[in-house]
This record gives C-alpha cells, sequence and structure tokens, in this order.
C-alpha cells in the first residue's frame, strides 16, 4: 500500500515538475525572494547564476569568494582561466594545473596527482601521428625496396660461385644473430597489433577476435623483450670490434657500396659500411628501445626524460635550433606518456632499418643468407663483397678452411 501511494506521489510529481518553468530566470521571472536566492549566501559561496552570466560576458566576476575557499586567487585571474566564485571547475582547474592541496593515503608522490590532461595529448599523437607516420615510414621503406628490386634486379654473384666455401660465421655468432633477429620480429609484429589493432583488425575481425589477440602479444612483447636484450648484448660483444669505423667505409659509401652499378665492387673487411649502419642503428636503437620499453614494463620506476631533457638543455641544443628549452619537471605520468611515444617511434624506426637488412640479406642478394643458415658463403661471394676480409684468411693460411670459424 506505501508502495503504491508513493509511486502515486512520484507520479503526481512528476507531473508538476514538468508544467514548471525549468528555472525562473529562464522566463524572466521575478518570484518572490528571487532575489535572496540569487545571493551568494544561497550557494554557501559557491558561484551563482549571475557569475557564471557575467564570465559568459567576459566581464568579469566578483573574486572574493574563490580567494575566501582558495586562498590563492592569483593563479586563477589570467585571462584563460575560470573567473567565476569559488566552483566546482576551480577545483578540477587546481586540480589539473596541481595546484590543488592533495592529500592521499598512500607514500607515493604520483597518486596525488589526480588529473593529468597531457594523457589527451599523448592519446591523440598516439591515435593520430604517430600512427600515420609509422604506417607511412614502414609502406614506403617496402615500396622503395620493391622499386630498388625492380630496377636493380638482385645482385648476382658476378663471377659466379667458385664451389669453395669458406666459414663466415660460428655457431654462437648465428645463434646471437637469430636470438635477436627472431625476438625483433615477434616485438615488431606484436608492437604493431597493439598500436594499430583498435584501426587495423578491430573494424575487420571483431573484438572477439582482437581480445586474445591482444592480451597475447602483450605477453609476448613483455616476455620477449628479455631475448631480445640478450641477443642485443652478444651481438655487441662479438661484432663491435669489426664494427669500428675506417677509412675503407668513406669509399664504401661514395661509390654506394657497388649496389647501384654492376662490376663496382669497393673494398671491405669482415663488415662493410652499410653492415656497420646496420650494427650501429640496431645497437643504439634497440639500447634506446630496450630502455624505454624497460621504463614501460616497472610504470613509473625509471624515469628518464626530465633528466635527459637537462642534459640536453645543459647542451645548449634547444637554444641552437631557436627552441624554447625542454621541460625538466615532469609528472610521473608524463614521463611514461613520452616513455610510450619514444618506444613506438625508435621501434619504427629500427623496423624500417631491419626491412632494409632482410631485403639485403634474403632476395636482394644472391649469397648473402648462407652466411647466416649454414654459416659459410661461396669463396667468389666473399671476394667481391669483403676482399680484404678474405685477404685476411689468405694471410693467415686460413682460405677454405671451413670448418675454421673466420673472425
Ligand atoms: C629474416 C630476418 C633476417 C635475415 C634473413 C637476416 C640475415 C642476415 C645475414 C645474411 C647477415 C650476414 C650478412 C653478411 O654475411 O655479411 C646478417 C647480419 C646481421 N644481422 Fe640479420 N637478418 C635478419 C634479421 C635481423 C634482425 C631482426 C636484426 C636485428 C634486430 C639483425 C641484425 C643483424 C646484424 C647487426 C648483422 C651484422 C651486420 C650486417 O651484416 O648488417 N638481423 N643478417
Amino acid at each position: 500500500m506505501a508502495r503504491i501511494i508513493a509511486t502515486l506521489m512520484f507520479i503526481i510529481g512528476f507531473a508538476f515538475a514538468g508544467m514548471l518553468p525549468a528555472s525562473a530566470q529562464d522566463l524572466g521571472l521575478r518570484l518572490p525572494g528571487a532575489e535572496a536566492l540569487q545571493g551568494r549566501n544561497a550557494t554557501g559561496g559557491a558561484q551563482t547564476l549571475e557569475d557564471i552570466l557575467a564570465r559568459q560576458r567576459a566581464a568579469g566576476a566578483p573574486t572574493t569568494a574563490r580567494d575566501d575557499a582558495m586562498g590563492n586567487a592569483e593563479a586563477l585571474v589570467g585571462p584563460l582561466e575560470t573567473r567565476g566564485g569559488a566552483s566546482d571547475s576551480e577545483i578540477w582547474s587546481m586540480l589539473r594545473h596541481g595546484t590543488a592541496d592533495t592529500i592521499v593515503s598512500t607514500r607515493q608522490a604520483r597518486d596525488a596527482i589526480l588529473v593529468q590532461d597531457s594523457g589527451m595529448e599523448w592519446l591523440k599523437f598516439r591515435a593520430g601521428p604517430l600512427r600515420e607516420y609509422g604506417g607511412y615510414l614502414l609502406l614506403g621503406t617496402l615500396g622503395l625496396l620493391a622499386l630498388f628490386y625492380l630496377i636493380r634486379g638482385r645482385v648476382r654473384i658476378e663471377g659466379g660461385r667458385s664451389g669453395v666455401r669458406i666459414l663466415r660465421f660460428g655457431a654462437i655468432e648465428r645463434f646471437g644473430h637469430w636470438l635477436t633477429a627472431g625476438s625483433f620480429i615477434l616485438l615488431a609484429l606484436t608492437g604493431l597489433i597493439t598500436l594499430f589493432g583498435r584501426v587495423a583488425i578491430i573494424p575487420w575481425f571483431g573484438h572477439e577476435f582482437f581480445s586474445p589477440l591482444a592480451i597475447g602479444s602483450k605477453w609476448i612483447h613483455n616476455n620477449v623483450a628479455w631475448p631480445f636484450m640478450l641477443g642485443l648484448v652478444l651481438i655487441f660483444v662479438m661484432w663491435v670490434l669489426h664494427n669500428i669505423p675506417s677509412r675503407h667505409d668513406l669509399v664504401w659509401l661514395l661509390k654506394g657500396g657497388g649496389l647501384f652499378t654492376k662490376g663496382t665492387h669497393p673494398p671491405a673487411k669482415k663488415f662493410n659500411a652499410g653492415q656497420k649502419i646496420v650494427f650501429w642503428a640496431v645497437i643504439i636503437l634497440g639500447a634506446s628501445v630496450s630502455a624505454s620499453g624497460l621504463s614501460l614494463i616497472f610504470p613509473f620506476e625509471i624515469p628518464m626524460f626530465a633528466k635527459t631533457f637537462g642534459f640536453i638543455n645543459e647542451l645548449g641544443l634547444p637554444g641552437f635550433f631557436g627552441l624554447d628549452a625542454l621541460p625538466e619537471t615532469l609528472t610521473p605520468h608524463a614521463e611514461m606518456q613520452l616513455s610510450s611515444i619514444w618506444h613506438a617511434a625508435i621501434g619504427f624506426l629500427m623496423m624500417a632499418v631491419i626491412l632494409g637488412h632482410i631485403y639485403i640479406g634474403t632476395i636482394g642478394m644472391e649469397g648473402a643468407f648462407d652466411a647466416m643458415e649454414s654459416g659459410d658463403v661461396d669463396l667468389q661471394w666473399a671476394r667481391e663483397h669483403h676482399n680484404l676480409w678474405v685477404e685476411e684468411l689468405e694471410a693467415e693460411g686460413r682460405k677454405g678452411a671451413a670448418a675454421t670459424p673466420a673472425e
């Protein structure tokens, strides 16, 4: 019974409310006592309708109530700041600009940041230019490689295969290479799925398909990062001495490595200048992508950008390019957002370099893949692409010694 009466009262109240205007001001009515109700006392010191209207007219509004409530009116009266009395919007504004005196029950300073609006910038950049230009970079690289293949064709062993094999990479070198290569390929694919899934997979295959794929990709990405880093260390230790720049590299570069003209074979030791570029790109970009990746795997534990920006500012680089100094104070959240963007951008750059590398190691050059497959290469191939290395082996009496690891 009580329920029926309550329901009837609710319906009647609702009908009356529907008949009444939303507020007296809407109709320009002056109800008895309306003046008093519009006063600041009626709002408990919060902003009034007059304040809001004054702000919309850009006419300014009294700040006394806000001053009383917040005590820092100075920070809030700039042209872009809210001009109303003490209000929710001001509280949100103070939270947003980090000026609110927030008390949290954890020991982490980051938890006191309740609003961090550069998150929107991060989201927009990640969903916009990062995907767009990253995608263009990869597609552009594939396009250029296809064009190069159409124009130049496969780089052949011009003197023909000799039938004599020499050992180029021992088992440990090939293990280091394939550990790095295999894990990088997995990281690249799962990274691309994570970044492009929402726009490239969900519209075609739906959420049910993407959900396990995204969870699996994240798992693979987080765990395969470790063998990748191990591989990086291995190839660095094994090959760094062979990749120190030398005077032959300049000649090699000036002649385009002989890649663009048939019959040209600039001198090279174990690694030519092109390979040295690949090596250092893999090491430097790989170290950078690993560092930013670690800071993502261990959130808030490895902030790097504020310090790096401080170092760059000290070098005077922004000033040199006529730019403002980089921010040296960053919220923990901004550090994470920068890590995420940097990680993806460096990842894209590395993928582009590696696409070129995979091309030349497979269809682009006859006889190259053998070096990383069985470990030995045809002597004529080695003479054409690494003549100084062959001379070194000959001087050591190791020519044709396929069973002896070549250094
Ligand atoms: C299917 C993928 C790949 C293939 C077929 C491949 C093939 C090769 C071959 C044949 C060589 C030896 C070249 C020579 O004898 O002079 C080589 C070297 C090398 N690879 Fe790979 N590779 C692949 C992926 C990768 C990846 C993903 C990385 C690193 C992230 C990488 C890093 C290197 C480095 C640093 C070298 C030594 C420098 C150079 O030769 O450019 N490779 N690779």
